[in-house]
């Protein structure tokens, strides 16, 4: 089949890669040249483990192409992808600005003889499609009523195992309720379902639902063991034993209730407050995302005072080591990072930082500039640092090795935002430690 894949960010490159391994053949479309050379010229332009082996492996077969141009991609394409940007807006609401705009110069690009499938796989609010729809007619200068349909498709890939999530979807979800464009669908999906996962067909507005009900989901799922483990902290509980304790019951499950500094990300935090805003749009008060906005965004602050406080509340001259400045391990996405956030506040209180991470440090300096330092290695970022800040789990900072770590370091002192160390072993090793939701070893 003939697609085009009509933005190459971390959506559009994973789906149009990914649509390519199984035999199709994709064209990538941005309005940002400089990606496009570079992924012409078989660069990779974001890190996402097993996607440089297929990315290259299908340009070579002459299956994958990247340009700028949208209509030449469009003339030679049945299936049609968006995968453009839906940030917030300035009320909280997804602007669909990205999209619209793309729809408007389709309208005057699809030719009446020749049906295609224009398909959402950003994540749009309920009604997206249709406002797709109307905008392809409006700038249509032929009668192209029965020559396309707009089909929502969210996308329910993770970064760090995209890849993965997009060859072995879970499930795939299909808003249309259009013959021809089920049959496209199904059969452009059928080599991923293969091992009997369903795609689940539905009409257009459950499916944009859909998307942002998974993620808000887990953004409640994520927050409520987050406040679980404030709880602990302040009765002395251990927030370990009881998400063991609650992720046995089946009904619970055992994934996502380990607690830390908050989720970031492009989209979580987007995605609660669209669907907030939709729901308010319609005079309905989704009470319980205000709480989960509120607390994620007090969790990922909430190491900084236990910091300043065993700084006696005097950070001015404090020089921090910090790991890990992606939102996430397995990516080099900083989009919403905690980490963040921590710099800023503690810079501002006068204290230094030297950070590393094993992906995201080329996209971090764009952002902070000379305002931190940036260490080449782990251990390096130990360097005269009066204690060592966690912000990212990445499996390397797992096990260290705790004798190195401890000759370089100034302060045997560790606030760990993402709970990576044992905390007898912590013990054992003289360190002063602060997580999240457990005791704290070692005293002031
Ligand atoms: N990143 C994720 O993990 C993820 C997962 C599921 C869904 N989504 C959704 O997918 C959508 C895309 O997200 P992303 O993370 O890939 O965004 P991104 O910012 O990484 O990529 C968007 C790309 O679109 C390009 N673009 C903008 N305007 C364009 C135009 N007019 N023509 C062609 N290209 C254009 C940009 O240059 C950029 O390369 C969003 O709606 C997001 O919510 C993201």
């Amino acid at each position: 089949m003939k697609i085009a894949v009509i933005g190459t960010g971390y959506v559009g490159l994973v789906t149009g890669t990914c649509f390519s391994e199984t035999g199709n053949d994709v064209t990538c479309v941005d309005i940002d040249l400089a990606k496009v050379e570079k992924l012409s010229s078989g660069q990779i332009t974001i890190y996402e483990p097993g996607l440089e082996k297929i990315f290259l492996r299908n340009q070579k077969e002459g299956r994958l192409h990247f340009t700028t141009s949208l209509q030449e991609a469009v003339a030679a394409a049945q299936i049609i992808f968006l995968a453009l940007p839906t940030p917030p807006g300035e009320d909280g609401s997804a602007d669909l600005s990205y999209i619209l705009k793309v729809a408007a110069e389709l309208g005057k690009l699809i030719q009446p003889s020749d049906y295609k499938v224009i398909i959402d796989k950003s994540t749009v609010p309920v009604g997206t499609a249709a406002k797709v729809r109307a905008m392809i007619l409006s700038t249509a200068t032929q009668s192209i009523d029965q020559s396309f349909d707009v089909v929502s498709n969210p996308e329910f890939l993770r970064e760090g195992v995209a890849v993965e999530d997009f060859m072995r979807p879970d499930r795939v979800v299909i808003g249309t309720e259009s013959e021809k464009a089920i049959k496209i669908m199904n059969d452009l999906y059928a080599p991923f379902v293969r091992q009997g996962n369903p795609i689940i067909f539905m009409d257009e507005k459950s499916a944009e639902l859909t998307k942002y009900a998974a993620n808000s989901f887990l953004a409640v799922k994520i927050s409520f063991m987050n406040e679980i483990a404030q709880l602990c902290e302040r009765l002395g509980a251990d927030v370990d034993m009881v998400r063991r304790g609650i992720g046995s019951d089946e009904r619970i499950g055992k994934r996502f209730l380990f607690p830390g500094i908050g989720y970031g990300g492009s989209c979580f935090p987007k995605d609660v407050q669209a669907l907030a805003k939709s729901a308010q749009e319609v005079n309905y008060n989704f009470s319980i995302l205000d709480a989960v906005m509120e607390v994620n965004q007090r969790q990922k602050l909430h190491l900084v005072p236990k910091i300043a406080s065993y700084f006696n509340n005097n950070l001015a001259g404090k020089h921090f080591a910090l790991w890990g400045l992606a939102f996430k391990p397995n990516t080099d996405d900083i989009r919403e990072a905690p980490a963040f956030e921590i710099i800023r506040a503690l810079t501002a209180q006068g204290a230094t930082v030297s950070a590393f991470d094993p992906e995201a440090m080329s996209n971090s300096k764009h952002v902070l500039g000379d305002s931190i330092q940036y260490a080449s290695s782990q251990y390096e970022a130990l360097e005269n640092a009066d204690a060592l800040i966690i912000a990212t789990e990445w499996s390397e900072f797992r096990t260290p090795d705790f004798e190195k770590m401890s000759n370089i370091i100034k302060n045997k002192v560790i606030f760990d935002g993402r709970n990576l160390f044992d905390l007898e072993q912590m013990n054992n090793l003289g360190y002063y430690y602060e997580s999240i939701g457990r005791k704290t070893i070692g005293s002031l």
